[in-house]
C-alpha cells in the first residue's frame, strides 16, 4: 500500500538507493527516480505502464546548468530560463548522448529539461547529486494527480512513498517547447505559461509547426488524461443543455449555474483560466467518484490563456457533434 509522508528524508534515501517515489511539483505530482540509473527509470516505466518510446522529462535544481546535458543551445533559451525558471516550462534541447541515459530520451537525440518551482521538489533536487526523471504520477493515459491522495488512489497496490506537498498550485502539466532550432521555438504541449507570455519574452521567435519535424510527445496523442467515465465536451451551451435533458445523471463542469443543466452534480467554475487549470483534474476525479454516469464539460474559448486546459479537455473527452 502506498504511504503518504511529510518527511523529506525517507524520500531522499529511497531515491539515493535507486528507488522511485512520488513527489509534488507546482504542476502535477511526479513519479521520480534517479535520471542516471537505468533500473530506477525502468521501474518508473513499469509502474506507469508507459510505452518505452515515450521520453521522460529530466528535472534539475536551480543551481544546475543545462549545459551539463544539452548541446547546440539556441541563444533565445537563456532569456526564457531567466524569466520562467524555476517554473512550469519544459525545454526540449539537443542532448549530449554520452551524458544522458537513453531510456530518458527514448532513444531520441533531444532531452526535455525542466526546473520545477515547488519548494519540496527544489529541496530534493538540491540535496541529490543527480537530476530526477519525473513523469506525472498516474498510469499512462489516465488523469494526472494534483494531490498526494490522487497518487495514492492511482496506484492503490504499489508500495510507493508519496511526499505530501499539498494541492499543486498550477494543476496541469508544464508547457513544453521544442528549442532545437536556432531560428525559434515551437510549442509542443500547452500549459500555464501560454503563447502570449512566450511571445512577449521572445518576439518573432515562434515557428510554424511545419518548419520542424515533430518529436514524440504525449501532447501529440489523440487521447490522454482520460477519466474512467465518458467525458463529453460542448462548445455551445444549448447543446450541453440538450444532452443533459437526455442524460440527467451527468456531472457538469461549467461556468454556467448547474440549474442551467437541470442537475445538481458538478461545479460552477468562474471564467478564469488559471482556476480551471487548477480544478480540472481534481474535478474529473470527483466526477469519477460521483454517482453520475457521464461527465460533461463546456469547452473554454480558443484563446491563448485557455490553450492548456482546452488541450487537456480535447484529449480527455469526445464530442457528439461533428
Ligand atoms: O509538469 C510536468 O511536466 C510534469 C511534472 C511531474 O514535472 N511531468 C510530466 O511528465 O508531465 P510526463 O511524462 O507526463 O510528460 C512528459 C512529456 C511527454 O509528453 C513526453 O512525450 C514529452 O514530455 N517529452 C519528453 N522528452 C521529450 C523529448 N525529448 N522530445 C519531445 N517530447 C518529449
Ligand atoms: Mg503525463
Amino acid at each position: 500500500m502506498s504511504q503518504i509522508i511529510q518527511d523529506i528524508q525517507p524520500i531522499l534515501t529511497c531515491l539515493q538507493q535507486g528507488g522511485i517515489a512520488a513527489i509534488p511539483t507546482e504542476t502535477v505530482y511526479g513519479l521520480a527516480g534517479n535520471a542516471t540509473d537505468t533500473q530506477a527509470i525502468q521501474q518508473i516505466y513499469a509502474l506507469k505502464q508507459r510505452p518505452l518510446d515515450h521520453p521522460l522529462i529530466m528535472h534539475i535544481s536551480k543551481e544546475d546548468d543545462i549545459r551539463h546535458y544539452a548541446i547546440d543551445i539556441p541563444d533565445y533559451v537563456y532569456p526564457l530560463i531567466q524569466q520562467f525558471w524555476p517554473g512550469p516550462l519544459t525545454l526540449v534541447l539537443r542532448c549530449d548522448l554520452t551524458k544522458i541515459n537513453p531510456l530518458v530520451t527514448a532513444g531520441q537525440n533531444t532531452i526535455a529539461i525542466r526546473c520545477p518551482q515547488h519548494p519540496l521538489a527544489q529541496q530534493l533536487l538540491q540535496h541529490l547529486p543527480f537530476p530526477l526523471v519525473a513523469p506525472s504520477a498516474n498510469p499512462f493515459g489516465k488523469v494526472s494527480p494534483t494531490s498526494a491522495q490522487h497518487v495514492q488512489e492511482s496506484f492503490p497496490s504499489a508500495d510507493l512513498l508519496i511526499l505530501e506537498g499539498g494541492r499543486c498550485p498550477v494543476g496541469i502539466e508544464s508547457t513544453i517547447i521544442l528549442a532545437t532550432d536556432a531560428k525559434g521555438y515551437r510549442i509542443l504541449r500547452h500549459g500555464n505559461i501560454d503563447s502570449t507570455q512566450l511571445s512577449a519574452a521572445l518576439p518573432h521567435h515562434e515557428l510554424a509547426s511545419q518548419m520542424i519535424e515533430a518529436p514524440r510527445v504525449s501532447g501529440n496523442l489523440l487521447t490522454h488524461y482520460q477519466p474512467t467515465k465518458p467525458l463529453y465536451y460542448f462548445t455551445h451551451v444549448a447543446d450541453a443543455i440538450a444532452f443533459c435533458a437526455q442524460k440527467p445523471n451527468t456531472y457538469v463542469i461549467s461556468s454556467y449555474p448547474l440549474s442551467t443543466f437541470a442537475t445538481n452534480q458538478g461545479i460552477i467554475l468562474p471564467e478564469d483560466p488559471k482556476l480551471w487549470a487548477y480544478e480540472l483534474y481534481d474535478q474529473l476525479r470527483l466526477a469519477d467518484h460521483s454517482t453520475a454516469q457521464t461527465i460533461l464539460i463546456t469547452l473554454p474559448p480558443e484563446e491563448p490563456a485557455w490553450q492548456g486546459t482546452r488541450e487537456r479537455i480535447l484529449k480527455a473527452g469526445t464530442t457528439l457533434l461533428k
